[in-house]
């Protein structure tokens, strides 16, 4: 089999924590060549190209310049969310296929783009959510959908990083940039992946999102301080009336036994679920502390290989651009509301509403008002547009 010509467009922090393990040392890199890369951040362009070998003629800060000049089959493109809908539909529409970190698109307008330009090109596009093949997830799916527990009625799910993440004093900087977590937020960045999850689980449409916000710790820090949100408290309401929350946020203390401490707890009428229960299985007292360590999600063989569902979900993805490099085409699922991440994008995007709308209750807290998703969807799609999404086949 020929192996996939693949470019990497953005290599910044996911690259580092994740991807560059797919790419170089995963059991699908065989399945493909990384012949460019491109980022307009130099530090960040060098440090990769050297580490992996990428040639000087094919190193590219112009992602334009990168579709222009290699013959490829598929790219990752890896920037700021809010920068993925140009050179993703760029790929698309050059013939070239794409795997993309989670979120789908920092808007709906963005997501509905990359979405209608890979259905108008026939190109595959893989939206890497990857806590969708987290076996955790994958089991809860499947019970849910066999009946036995009932009906859904309350979800209670948070995800919480290390105050180092967002932390611009922490030394190596976790992100590069020092306003990351003013210019992202914690709904983007964790509570995309709660919903995703949730909605991967139950396949409940929102109805309504309301967000609360808290700005009160980072903007303590010193010397350098931010005036991003500690946490953002979510409420999304389903179509059958079940009420989900997820917390989110990045300032537990530095001494919490793993980077990211996350929990998810279903109710429903013959049933209480919880996810992620007993952590990971692996718990270490080290030099460095007492952690608890997510082997589930990358575990790193003596052999050099690195697995984990964090590898094996965007390696399917992989899987599935070569078999349409083979000639199968792309089924219409690929590119539903929820494996998309339509859904995911619009919850999140409501949530950020909610808190633009809202007002100050109390000394950094932010309090939103409710937005109507499906309404929200129709102002930036249009009726037509937002039915086509959320009308359910019958
Ligand atoms: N799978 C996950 O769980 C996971 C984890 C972290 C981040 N992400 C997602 O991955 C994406 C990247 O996040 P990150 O944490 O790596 O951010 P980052 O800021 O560390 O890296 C983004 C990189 O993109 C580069 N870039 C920006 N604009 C560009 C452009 N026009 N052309 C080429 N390169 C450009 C930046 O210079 C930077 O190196 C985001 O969508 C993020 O939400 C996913």
């Amino acid at each position: 089999m020929k192996k996939l010509r693949f470019g990497v467009i953005g290599t910044g922090s996911v690259v580092r924590e994740i991807y560059r393990h797919l790419y170089f040392a995963s059991r699908y890199s065989g399945l493909i060549d990384v012949v460019a890369a491109c980022d307009v951040r130099p530090e960040s362009l060098d440090w990769f190209c050297e580490e992996y070998r990428i040639p000087v003629e094919r190193r590219f800060t112009d992602y334009r310049r990168l579709l222009d000049g290699v013959e490829l089959d598929a790219v990752a493109v890896n920037t700021p969310d809010s920068f993925h809908r140009a050179p993703v539909c760029a790929a698309l529409e050059a013939g070239v296929d794409v795997v993309v970190p989670k979120p789908t698109a920092a808007s709906v307008v963005d997501a509905h783009a990359m979405i209608e330009t890979a259905r108008r090109h026939g190109r595959y596009l893989g939206v890497d959510f990857h806590k969708r093949s987290d076996p955790v997830v994958i089991e809860a799916a499947a019970r849910h959908r066999s009946g036995r527990y009932g009906t859904l009625q309350v979800g209670v799910f948070s995800m919480l990083d290390k105050l180092m993440v967002a932390d611009p004093n922490h030394e190596p900087r976790f992100f590069a940039s020092s306003d990351f977590a003013e210019r992202n937020s914690p709904v983007s960045f964790l509570t995309s992946h709660m919903a995703d999850t949730f909605i991967a689980i139950t396949g409940l449409y929102p109805v309504s999102v309301q967000a609360v916000g808290y700005r009160q710790k980072l903007r303590s820090l010193s010397p350098i301080a931010s005036q991003g949100y500690d946490l953002v408290d979510t409420t999304m309401v389903c179509e059958n009336g079940a009420t989900v929350h997820m917390t989110s946020g990045w300032i537990l203390p530095n001494t919490a036994n793993c980077i990211t401490v996350q929990s998810g707890r279903l109710l429903y009428t013959d049933a209480a679920v919880d996810l992620w229960k007993e952590w990971y299985g692996y718990h270490e007292i080290a030099p460095d502390g007492i952690n608890d360590r997510n082997v589930l999600f990358l575990n790193f063989a003596p052999d050099g290989k690195v697995g984990g569902f964090g590898i094996t979900n965007p390696g399917t993805i992989i899987e599935r651009v070569v078999a349409h490099r083979s000639g199968e085409p792309v089924a219409e699922a690929a590119l539903s509301p929820v494996a998309s991440g339509l859904l995911t994008t619009l919850v999140c995007e409501c949530a950020h509403e909610s808190l633009a709308a809202g007002g100050e209750s109390a000394d950094g807290v932010v309090s939103g008002s409710v937005v109507d998703a499906r309404a929200h969807l129709e102002r930036r799609l249009g009726r037509d547009v937002a039915a086509s999404y959320y009308d359910k086949p019958t």
